[in-house]
């Protein structure tokens, strides 16, 4: 018989979104970026891998030449920046240092449920505090005393977002340290940064998983403050970026304009896909985020999920939100072909 730790044994591991090895499917399930990354990253991968030893080295332990890009486009100083093998990584890390044993973490909820699985890695107490109806923030997790809270903004599976100011109000009723992790807050009007110098106790997470359409080179940034970042690096493992990733994400972190252009079509197709949807007897989630999530009441969104599957279309279906889809936003043509088929499913099936 072989020994593992009761709390291992007792909890769900995190299920992450299919990803199928066929071919074919348009994937609008992982919030990935349906646009390709810039080309210059790829040239600048190939043009690194034909230098003589370049993967025969360590990589830089800090990522330095991602820190010092990311330090020149988010305007945080370079000793406020961990640099990590995705932001899920980084998430890891701050529950690996922040809690212990029996320590409560809080968390608005629904949301990105990986918090739930580093909570109970943790041996700590996941308390998942309801959002009210408009998805702002609960008042019970604003006066919350407990050694970390988190918030996951423009938050997943909703794409609802929570305004600067009551971040700041929570910042203020807060002395603990708060996460707040904005995985898609280059799709949202606007980002907590700012309020790094003025609350030490602020730790923001980024990825370039979805804005810079690298969710296979696996880079994020936790920025916050030096004293935040000493501790988190004493948990990191020595050489977590690998090379390859570093020289893409330097490259993407010079090469901005790309990016951006591709984030306001996502944010264009967002607007027109979700009226589309509204015709179609949806209620849409007003998102700041690469998705939407959607409910129809006279709908097993089951059924649809599955339907869709058969006709080649991933979409999310959480079976802990059995009422809802999270769709992520792909391109024009991809939307226009899921809309057709949502249209021919909701006919076959009678629910008009
Ligand atoms: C809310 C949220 N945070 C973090 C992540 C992880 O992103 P990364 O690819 O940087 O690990 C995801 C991925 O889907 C996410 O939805």
């Amino acid at each position: 018989m072989i020994l593992f730790r009761e709390a291992i044994r007792k909890m769900e591991g995190y299920v992450p979104g299919e990803q199928p090895e066929e071919e074919g499917y348009i994937k609008l399930n992982t919030n990935e970026n349906p646009y390709p990354p810039s080309p210059k990253i790829i040239k600048a991968i190939c043009d690194f891998l034909a230098t003589p030893l370049a993967l025969s080295r360590y990589p830089h332990p800090l990522s330095e030449m991602v820190r010092v890009g990311a330090e020149k486009y988010y305007g945080v100083p370079r000793e406020w920046i961990v640099v990590g093998n995705g932001s899920d990584e980084l998430l890891n890390l701050i529950f690996r240092v922040f809690l212990g044993k029996g320590d409560r973490v809080a968390y608005p909820f629904p949301t990105y449920t990986l918090y739930r699985t580093l909570a109970l890695l943790q041996e700590a107490e996941p308390w998942e505090i309801p959002f009210p109806g408009d998805f702002s923030l609960p008042e019970e997790f604003v006066r919350a005393r407990v050694p970390l809270k988190i918030l996951c903004n423009p938050n997943s599976p909703t794409g609802t977002y929570v305004s600067l100011e009551a971040i700041e109000r929570l910042l203020r009723e807060t002395s603990s340290p708060v996460v707040l992790d904005e995985a898609y807050v280059d799709f949202a009007p606007s980002n907590a940064l700012s309020l790094l110098a003025r609350f030490p106790h602020l730790l923001i997470v980024r990825t370039l998983s979805k804005s810079f359409s690298l969710a296979g080179l696996r880079i994020g940034f936790l920025f916050a403050h030096p004293e935040v970042v000493r501790e988190i690096l004493k948990a990191k493992d020595s050489y977590n970026v690998n090379v390859l990733s570093q020289i893409g994400a330097k490259a993407a972190l010079e090469d901005m304009e790309y990016a951006l252009r591709n984030i306001e079509r996502i944010k264009e197709t967002r607007l027109w896909f979700s009226r589309a949807m509204e015709e179609l007897g949806f209620f849409v989630y007003p998102s700041c985020a690469n998705f939407v999530m959607v409910k129809r009441g006279d709908m097993d969104l089951y059924f649809l999920y599955q339907e869709l599957k058969k006709r080649k279309i991933l979409v999310r279906y959480f079976p802990e939100w059995p009422d809802a889809l999270r769709i992520t936003i792909g391109t024009d043509e991809h939307m226009h072909i899921l809309l057709e088929q949502v249209r021919d499913i909701i006919k076959e099936s009678a629910h008009v």
